[in-house]
């Protein structure tokens, strides 16, 4: 017989003034710890996770601040100069590229009575400028300018001290073009977070990628949380219902699933990979040295907690989803691929527009599913659900990570 579910309202003073705070209470940690059981009796997490505003909040501090987090990629910003105001969950950052071709990541902020500096996307030749009083920044983040600070004509201030007014630096981090950044400053050492990956990835010389220039980025608007994204990128066991035409190249039968250690990583991959490139158009260049197997090899990896990647012989996207609302999020996908010869050569442009077209298609289906997951999480006769212990042990291990993680100290 099938459960009953009886909605409970609260009283009327509980719907009249909502706690506008998230905390963790001892019902939402007994929720947690149905996460964090063996995949045959585990729930996933609770709805609220996903429709909440102050949960959104909560975790913006919580989860994304406490490790390391995507916001951008150096193909947003390629020239030095190049300036791009990024909105991370209401918070305001800005990424530059400085005149060494490093990328740094500020929060966007001038130091003086606290203007938004930048917005939007900017080309600077060597200053930052506030619009407001003209106070200008180096590209490094340094306080060059305070235009008119002791009175009209006068540039200089007694008592004023200009190195202690540069803008305020936000720990980050470039791997695979992808920036990320650490709110809190004390996460893990970069090295130490990547390095399970890197690991995995270590036959080939991603040194060697290189931005594929056009038909080579899209960005889709989701009306679902963020976390729909990710656990749906662990998830094979959607492909036939949601991916015919990939489906009818690499079977779900050629996949396999991936659980990295703890807290790093999970996803599928594929043994069935197709790499030639079908009539006249041009192979693309491959990782070099490679072994047989990897010529078929795909594997599709999100690294938490909002960053994915795909790694092809001859191709890698990466993928990220940028949280706006709990309903909303940014996906973001840029395609690389292991020669810079593709990008400049027109002969490799019908083959670029061919993986565009592919992997659009393929992301594009799956809108649906993730939006139909959000919708689904209005329903308070949902709690959490259950997992296939064949088939869901990636997306429980994404969940599992999340409870784990947003109840450390
Ligand atoms: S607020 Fe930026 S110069 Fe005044
Ligand atoms: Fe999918």
């Amino acid at each position: 017989m099938l459960d009953s579910f009886k909605l409970e309202y609260g009283t009327l003073e509980e719907r009249v003034m909502p706690d506008q705070s998230f905390v963790l209470t001892d019902d939402v940690r007994a929720a947690l710890n149905k996460v964090d059981r063996p995949l045959s009796e585990a729930h996933g997490l609770p709805n609220d996770f996903f429709t909440s505003e102050a949960y959104f909040t909560f975790e913006r501090d919580n989860l994304f601040g406490k490790t390391w987090s995507v916001i951008g990629c150096g193909a947003d910003i390629p020239k030095e100069g190049d300036l791009k105001a990024v909105d991370f969950m209401g918070l305001p950052l800005l990424l530059t590229r400085s005149k060494d071709g490093g990328i740094k990541v500020f929060h966007n902020v001038c130091s003086h009575r606290g203007l938004e500096l930048v917005n939007g996307e900017q080309h600077v030749s060597r200053f930052i400028r506030c619009p407001y009083h003209a106070w200008t920044y180096t590209l490094d983040g340094e306080l060059h300018s305070m235009p008119g600070i002791g009175g009209p004509g006068k540039n200089q201030c007694p008592g004023f001290e200009k190195g202690k007014h540069g803008l305020k630096t936000v720990r980050s981090a470039v791997w695979l073009d992808m920036i990320f950044v650490n709110l809190s400053g004390d996460a893990e050492p970069f090295e130490d977070y990547i390095a399970p990956l890197t690991e995995r990835w270590k036959d080939y010389d991603l040194s060697l990628l290189r931005h594929g220039g056009e038909k080579s980025s899209w960005s889709l608007t989701l009306a679902a949380n963020w976390k729909f994204g990710v656990e749906n990128h662990c998830d094979g066991y959607h492909l036939p219902m949601v991916h015919p035409e990939l489906n009818a190249v690499s079977r779900l039968e050629d996949h396999y699933p991936i659980i990295g250690p703890e807290g790093y990583y999970a996803g599928q991959g594929s043994i069935a990979y197709n790499a030639a490139r079908p009539g006249d158009a041009p192979q693309l260049p491959r990782f070099p040295g490679l072994s047989e197997k990897h010529q078929s090899l795909s594997e599709y990896i999100s690294l938490f907690p909002n960053a994915t990647a795909g790694i092809h012989i001859d191709h890698l996207w990466i993928v990220w989803f940028q949280p706006i609302a709990p309903g909303k999020t940014l996906e973001r996908m840029e395609i690389y691929y292991p020669s810079g010869e593709v990008a400049e050569d027109p002969a490799y442009a019908p083959v670029r527009e061919e993986v565009h077209r592919f992997w659009l298609g393929v992301f594009g289906e799956d809108q649906w599913a993730v939006e139909g997951l959000q919708r689904g999480r209005a329903s308070p006769a949902f709690e959490g659900g259950a997992f296939s212990p064949a088939m869901d042990g990636p997306a429980h291990a994404f969940h599992k990570w999340a409870a784990e993680f947003i109840q450390r100290d």
